[in-house]
């Protein structure tokens, strides 16, 4: 009798057993950071705390749940166009929020060049998520509209990145906990600014998440994101640029800045004020 066939029975890999949102959450965002930056600049600009958060293009709803967390008087409202990540967000985010907090939360499932919301003190829109839209005229209405959802005295937050590597066709890996984070630009197209994106994650038993997220972005610059803020009204714009630690690393310090740096990579907050 020859020799058994059988091979062993494997189990699924990592990459078939994660989940790319989880995934997403662990390596992309810090709903803290963010929310302590809101916070903190709203008092610095309007001397008053903020109470009323719209995040727009919520994903997951890390930062509404983080925002209701704050304090008592904090409600948040975030919007979204897909269900799916939204139901996402209902099961694994806002599941562990007190009654109180779940009350002071909203999830709307609309599109953010449509939706109508009562006056907010500020609205966000982080990691990129408004460079889906491409030309000047759609990045201009979701701008008016924003400016038009804030209270007399709100601000739209806002991020950038930039420098001379965002323009290259390039990888990145970071490691986190026990996965790596790969972040491709696989085509920048210099005459129409147009920029896909991908990123994919990669574990230690070989599997790979291909293409988890991709983007289909305009890479705007600082410029033309100022100008289009003050076209549509905004009374005043700040970039906030990250200072450097003693190591030579970016410091997660973002200060009020009219001069950056000719870096090969970094990361920006900005806000506008109605
Ligand atoms: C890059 S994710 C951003 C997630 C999260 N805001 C973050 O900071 O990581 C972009 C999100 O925008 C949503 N989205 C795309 N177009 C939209 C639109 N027109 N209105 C509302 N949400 C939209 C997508 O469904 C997706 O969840």
């Amino acid at each position: 009798m020859g020799k058994s066939t059988k091979k062993r029975a494997r189990g699924p890999s990592l990459a078939e057993t994660s989940d790319r949102h989880r995934l997403y959450e662990l390596s992309v965002q810090c709903p803290e950071a963010e929310v302590d930056f809101v916070d903190e600049t709203f008092r610095r600009l309007r001397g008053r705390k903020p109470h009323l958060l719209r995040e727009d293009f919520c994903g997951t709803a890390g930062v509404c749940c983080e925002w209701v967390r704050r304090r008592r008087s904090n409600w948040a409202l975030g919007v979204d166009i897909d269900p799916r990540v939204l139901d996402w967000g209902r099961t694994h985010n806002l599941s562990g929020l007190t009654p109180s907090q779940l009350q002071r939360l909203s999830l709307l499932r609309q599109d953010v060049l449509k939706v109508r919301t009562e006056p907010v003190d500020a609205i966000c829109a982080m990691n990129f998520s408004y460079w889906l839209f491409k030309d000047r005229a759609r990045l201009k209405r979701y701008l008016r509209r924003a400016r038009e959802a804030l209270a007399e005295d709100g601000v739209l937050f806002l991020d950038a990145y930039g420098g001379y590597d965002s323009f290259r066709e390039i990888e990145e890996e970071r490691e986190v906990d026990d996965f790596t984070y790969i972040w491709e630009q696989e085509r920048y197209e210099p005459i129409s600014g147009g920029l896909i994106c991908h990123i994919h994650f990669a574990f230690p038993d070989s599997s790979r998440m291909e293409r988890a997220f991709s983007y289909d972005w305009r890479l705007w610059t600082l410029p033309e994101i100022r100008d289009l803020l003050e076209e549509v009204g905004f009374t005043r714009v700040t970039v906030y640029w990250q200072g450097w630690d003693e190591d030579g690393e970016p410091d997660g310090i973002f200060r009020p800045a009219e001069e950056g740096e000719a870096d090969a990579g970094w990361i920006c907050y900005l806000t506008a004020e109605r």
